[in-house]
Parts: structure tokens; C-alpha cells; sequence
């Protein structure tokens, strides 16, 4: 790696995780499983101060997918109920700290209380700027792209629009996400080496981290190491590594001029 990329170390401005292994965590215990999800709500709150110590901008946390209904049904339920605990517990304090919260995912899934408790943290934090802070909770990527080109066949169809209007831009703009930079970083805990449907279209881009830790482990320490591994990784979006070079180095003569 050359001095002028180290130069250019940034830190990520989105962050995404798939914050798995609360199960293992449980089980290597000898505690049921849900006893795992509830130390890993823990790691999330661990997780939110980092970012925004750190300046991130927006923070994306998976936190239940479109497949976890599969789960068995005593599981789901804890979810719920914890979804909706931490929510009401946490709503005022994430307000005090400047964090928006968004919920991303297909809402019509849950309790119409839920639903309601949803909303109601979304509104009082709305004006936020510190960090966005998104819960991907009954999401799924083929979902959000599904929604995505639904949203503009009805356009179409009420001639709103043309058929050669459906372009990247346009699609990217329905979907869930779309008022924010894509994630440069997505971090997935707990071992394992894939994506899970999460967002598919989103994550094109962006610089992919695994690691063993599973997520109620996964500290501020574990977070920061992370993010080391993001700054010495050469972001090329299909360029040659001259090509970069070169435009980092133009980049920082504008700057000095
Ligand atoms: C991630 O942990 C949390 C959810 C999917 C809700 P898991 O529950 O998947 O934990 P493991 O992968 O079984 O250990
Ligand atoms: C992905 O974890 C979903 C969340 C972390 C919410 P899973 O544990 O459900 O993923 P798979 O089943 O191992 O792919
Ligand atoms: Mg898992």
C-alpha cells in the first residue's frame, strides 16, 4: 500500500451488520437461545455509542429477516416482545443522543402495536442528525427490490412514467435506504461467510468484513478493528489502482490550491 493511500484513510460513513451468532452464544452456555438475543440487544446499544463517537454517519443493524419466521415460533415471539421492549425502553435515550431511528423491512409483518410503537419512535426522532440509525427488521433484499419495481410499475401504469424511465437511478430511489450513501462497510459476526438477503442491491459496492465473534461479543474493540481492516482496503469501483492513484492525487492538488 503506497503513503498517498494512506493519506486517503477514511472512516466509513455507512456501516451495515449482520449481527449473528446470539443462538451459539446462548447454547455454548447451556442457555436457551432467546437468553443469546437478549445479550445481543446489549451489544447493539455497545455498537450505536461507537458510531457515533466515531463520526458515522449511518449505521444499519439486521435484526430480524424476511426467512427468521421460519424460526420456531417460541423464538419469533421472544423477538417481538424484545423488539418492542427495547424500542419503548431506548426510544428517549437515542432521541437525547441526536440518533434518528429508521425501521426498514415490511412493517405489515407485525402487531399493529408494533407497528404503532414504530412509528411513534420514527416521528419523535425524525429531526436527528447525529447518526441514522437503521433496523432492517422483517427485511429481506429481494424484497426491497421487489417493492422497489412495484412501486414503479404503478407509475408506469398510471403514466406517470415511461418504461425507459425505469433506469438504476430510479430504482435505487425506491428502495429502502434510498435518502442514504450506500454502505461502504458491512461487517457480518458469527462466522459464517454470506449475505443472507440482506441488501442486495445496496451492498454492490461495499467493502465486506467477517469474523468468528459472535455478536453479543462484539465490543467496541471488535467494532474498531473493523473499521481498521475497512481503512487499509483500496476502494478501486472498477478502476486500475493507477487510475485512483491518479485521482487521489488530483484530488489533493485541488485541495491545496
Ligand atoms: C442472529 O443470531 C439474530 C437473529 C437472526 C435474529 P442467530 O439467532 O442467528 O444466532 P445463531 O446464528 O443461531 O448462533
Ligand atoms: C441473518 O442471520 C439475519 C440476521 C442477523 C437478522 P441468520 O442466522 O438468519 O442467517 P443464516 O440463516 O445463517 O443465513
Ligand atoms: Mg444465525
Amino acid at each position: 500500500m503506497s503513503e498517498l493511500h494512506v493519506a486517503q484513510v477514511r472512516m466509513p460513513k455507512h456501516v451495515a451488520i449482520i449481527m449473528d451468532g446470539n443462538g451459539r452464544w446462548a447454547e455454548s452456555r447451556g442457555k436457551p437461545r432467546t437468553f443469546g438475543h437478549k445479550a445481543g440487544a446489549e451489544a447493539v446499544r455497545a455498537a450505536i455509542t461507537f458510531a457515533r463517537k466515531k463520526g458515522i454517519e449511518s449505521l444499519t443493524l439486521f435484526a430480524f429477516s424476511s426467512e427468521n419466521w421460519n424460526r420456531p415460533e417460541q423464538e419469533v415471539s421472544v423477538l417481538m416482545e424484545l423488539f418492542m421492549s427495547v424500542l419503548k425502553r431506548e426510544v428517549s435515550k437515542l432521541n437525547k443522543h441526536e440518533v434518528r431511528l429508521k425501521v426498514i423491512g415490511d412493517r405489515a409483518g407485525f402487531s399493529e402495536r408494533l407497528q404503532k410503537q414504530i412509528a411513534k419512535a420514527e416521528q419523535l426522532t425524525a429531526a436527528n442528525r447525529a447518526l441514522t440509525l437503521n433496523i432492517a427488521a422483517n427485511y429481506g433484499g429481494r424484497w426491497d427490490i421487489c417493492q422497489a419495481a412495484q412501486r414503479l410499475a404503478e407509475r408506469v401504469a398510471q403514466q406517470q412514467i415511461a418504461v425507459t424511465e425505469i433506469t438504476e437511478a430510479t430504482l435505487a430511489s425506491e428502495l429502502e435506504l434510498a435518502d442514504q450513501a450506500p454502505p461502504d462497510l458491512l461487517i457480518r459476526t458469527g462466522g459464517e461467510q454470506r449475505i443472507s438477503n440482506f441488501l442486495l442491491w445496496q451492498l454492490a459496492y461495499a467493502e465486506l468484513y467477517f469474523c468468528d465473534i459472535l455478536w453479543p461479543d462484539f465490543n467496541e474493540n471488535a467494532f474498531a478493528a473493523a473499521i481498521a481492516d475497512y481503512s487499509c482496503r483500496e476502494r478501486r469501483f472498477g478502476l486500475t489502482s493507477a487510475q485512483l492513484q491518479q485521482a487521489i492525487l488530483e484530488t489533493d492538488q485541488k485541495a491545496g490550491e
